[in-house]
């Protein structure tokens, strides 16, 4: 038995969620964005504990998360990178910066550093076509991107763990 639990201001957010949505099922996204902020990645206690809050299925819950690259999922590394593969990323280089990124890591695509550290997956368009090539770290987003930028935010990642910061 898991001990989860919204936190108070998490679970009036859901509550106010339910009050701005046609139905229940409409909510598993919304709500999922909150225990991702509460519980800080999403694993199967964090989705059991949705799926009994909202009253439906694990499975279905399970298979939103994993449809979804944007949702942080448990196992994840500190600093998560996702590179954008579409079409004007591609045009502009996203795969020699992913290849750059994976080898640097000494990690493939869709893995985690044996510390942690870092996780690397390709991304659908994120929306940001005009500033192509770009990646997602965590929330924040690095657009028109070189190789060079690349090595510098990667040590920017190392500097900031090793302060003791994170996300
Ligand atoms: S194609 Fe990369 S952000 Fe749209």
């Amino acid at each position: 038995m898991s001990d989860l639990k919204f936190s108070e201001k998490g679970m009036k957010k859901y509550e106010w969620l339910l009050t701005r949505y046609p139905d229940k099922q409409a909510v598993l996204l919304p709500a999922l964005r909150i225990a991702e902020a509460e519980f800080g990645e999403l694993g199967i206690p964090e989705m059991k504990y949705v799926a009994d809050l909202m009253g439906i299925s694990p499975a279905r819950v399970y298979g939103v998360v994993t449809f979804y690259t944007h949702f942080r999922r448990a196992g994840t590394g500190t600093f998560h990178i996702q590179v954008c593969s579409t079409l004007s990323c591609a045009l502009r280089g996203s795969q020699e910066l992913a290849d750059h990124i994976a080898k640097r890591l000494g990690i493939e695509m869709g893995e985690t550093t044996e510390d942690g550290m870092f996780s690397v997956s390709k991304v659908e368009c994120l929306g940001s076509c005009d500033t192509a090539p770009m990646f997602q770290l965590n929330d924040n987003y690095h657009e028109n991107l070189t190789l060079d930028d690349v090595d510098r935010i990667i040590e920017d990642c190392k500097k900031e763990s090793a302060r003791g910061g994170a996300r």
